[in-house]
C-alpha cells in the first residue's frame, strides 16, 4: 500500500457523507420549555461519538503508542526543535495560544493553530480544507517548509532510523518489509489523534441530563440556535461540517483588525489560497467550537483575543446582529459547556527513544 493523496481521501469522503447527512438544522421556534429546548438542541447537535477510529486506518495499541511518541518527537524537523507538540501542546488544550504559530527555524506561520482534539471528526483539516484527513495532514507536515522542513520523505525516514524508532515501527506495522515510512508515520500519528476526543458537560445535556449545564448556558444555547449561529456551527463538533464565507455582511478584517499577511500577499482569502478559484475567496472551514473557551486567541489569524469579542464579531459579520452584554455572557456560558478534559493520554509526555543523534 503506497501513500497517495487518493489513499487519504477515503476517510475524508466518509466524513463528508457523515457531515452532509448530519447537519439538518431544525426550524426555530420561539419561547420554549426546558424539554423543548433539549429537543431543538438534539436536532442540531450530537454527542461526541465513543471513538473516532475508522476502518480505513486500522489501529492497535502499539500503533497508538508509537503515534503518541511521534507526536511528541521534535528531532525529525530540520531544526531539531519542531514537532506536532510545539504547536499543539497539552498545556494549551492541543493548540499553542499564539496568534500565529512559530514554525521551523522561527518562521511565523500565516495562521493560528487549531486544537488537535476531536479533529478526525471534521469534514477536512485546516481552514482551507486542503488536507482530507488527519493522516494526510501528518504526512504532508514532514516536508512542509513551515512545519518540519524536510526536503524529502526519505530525509525524515532516515532520521527516524537514526533515532532508534525501527523496533517501534516494526511492532506497530508487523509483516511490513520497510516498517519505517512516511506513510506509517502518518497512520500512527493519526491513530493517536483519533483517541483525542473530549466529551463535555454539553454531551451529558444532549443525552438527557438537563442539570448538566447552567441556566445561563441554556439561555445561551437557545440564542445560539435562534440567532442562527447553529446554521454553521452544528453537529457533534459544533462546527467543522462545512465551508462558509467569513464576512458575509462586511469585510471580516474591519471587525477583527486582521493585518495583511506577506506570505499570502494580502488578507487571508481562505480556501482560495489552496484552489485558486474565484468562488473560494474568503471561504473558510467553519471551525469546531469544542473547547473554544480554552483556545484563545480566535479566528484563523488569532486576531481577536477574547471569546466575548469573537462572539460579537461573529454576530456582526455573519448575521448583521449587535449582541447585548447579556447575549454575549449567555452564549459564552453555553460555549463553555463544550470544554472537556484534556485526554489523559495526551497529558503525560511519552518516553522517546534515546539514540546517539546529533542535533542539526
Ligand atoms: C509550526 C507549528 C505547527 C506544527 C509543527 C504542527 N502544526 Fe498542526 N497546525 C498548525 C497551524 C498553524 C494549523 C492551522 C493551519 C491552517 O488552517 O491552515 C494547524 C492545523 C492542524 C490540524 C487541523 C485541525 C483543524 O481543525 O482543521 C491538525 C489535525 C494538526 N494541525 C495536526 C498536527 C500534527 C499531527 C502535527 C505533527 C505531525 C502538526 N499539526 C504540526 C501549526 C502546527
Ligand atoms: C455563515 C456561517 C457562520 C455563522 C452564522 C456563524 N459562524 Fe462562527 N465561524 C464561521 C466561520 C467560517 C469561522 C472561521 C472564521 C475564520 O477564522 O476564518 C467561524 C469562527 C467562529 C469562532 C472562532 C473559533 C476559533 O476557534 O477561532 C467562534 C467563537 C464562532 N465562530 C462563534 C459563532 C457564534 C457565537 C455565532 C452566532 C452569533 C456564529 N459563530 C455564527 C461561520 C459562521
Amino acid at each position: 500500500m503506497k501513500l497517495t493523496p487518493s489513499f487519504f481521501k477515503r476517510s475524508g469522503l466518509i466524513a463528508l457523507l457523515l457531515g452532509a447527512g448530519a447537519c439538518t438544522v431544525g426550524l426555530v421556534v420561539a419561547a420554549d420549555t426546558e424539554s423543548a429546548l433539549l429537543e431543538r438542541a438534539k436536532q442540531v447537535f450530537r454527542p461526541l461519538p465513543y471513538t473516532a477510529h475508522v476502518d480505513d486506518y486500522p489501529h492497535s495499541a502499539a500503533r497508538v503508542e508509537l503515534g503518541k511518541k511521534l507526536f511528541f518527537e521534535t528531532r525529525v524537523s530540520i531544526d531539531g526543535r519542531t514537532g506536532c507538540v510545539s504547536c499543539h501542546s497539552p498545556s494549551h488544550y492541543g493548540a499553542d495560544s499564539l496568534p500565529r504559530s512559530v514554525g521551523v527555524n522561527g518562521v511565523v506561520l500565516p495562521r493560528n493553530a487549531h486544537t488537535v482534539f476531536n479533529t478526525p471528526l471534521l469534514i477536512a483539516q485546516h481552514y482551507g480544507g486542503n488536507r482530507v484527513s488527519v493522516e494526510e495532514q501528518a504526512w504532508k507536515a514532514l516536508t512542509s517548509p513551515l512545519a518540519y522542513g524536510n526536503k524529502s520523505f526519505a530525509e525524515a525516514e532516515a532520521k527516524l532510523h537514526k533515532l532508534g524508532y525501527k523496533p517501534l515501527f516494526e511492532e506497530a506495522f508487523p509483516n511490513e518489509k520497510e516498517a519505517i515510512s512516511a506513510q506509517n508515520w502518518a497512520i500512527a500519528i493519526g491513530a493517536f489523534e483519533r483517541t483525542l476526543l473530549t466529551p463535555a458537560p454539553f454531551d451529558q445535556y444532549l443525552k438527557g441530563n438537563t442539570k448538566a449545564i447552567s441556566a445561563d448556558a441554556k439561555a445561551g444555547l437557545d440564542k445560539f440556535i435562534s440567532y442562527g449561529c447553529a446554521g454553521c456551527h452544528s453537529g457533534a463538533t459544533v462546527g467543522g461540517e462545512s465551508f462558509q464565507k467569513f464576512g458575509l455582511l462586511e469585510d471580516y478584517w474591519k471587525a477583527t483588525g486582521s493585518v495583511e499577511i506577506p506570505l499570502l500577499k494580502g488578507y487571508d482569502k481562505g480556501k482560495f489560497h489552496d484552489t485558486g478559484k474565484e468562488e473560494d475567496q474568503w471561504i473558510f472551514k467553519v471551525p469546531q467550537l469544542r473547547n473554544v473557551a480554552m483556545t484563545p486567541p480566535y479566528f484563523h489569524d488569532g486576531s481577536v483575543a477574547t471569546l466575548d469579542d469573537a462572539v460579537r464579531v461573529m454576530a456582526r459579520v455573519q448575521l448583521g446582529k449587535q449582541l447585548s452584554d447579556t447575549d454575549v455572557r449567555q452564549i459564552v456560558a453555553f460555549l463553555s459547556t463544550l470544554t472537556g478534559e484534556v485526554p489523559k493520554q495526551f497529558k503525560e509526555a511519552p518516553r522517546l527513544p534515546v539514540a546517539a543523534f546529533q542535533r542539526p
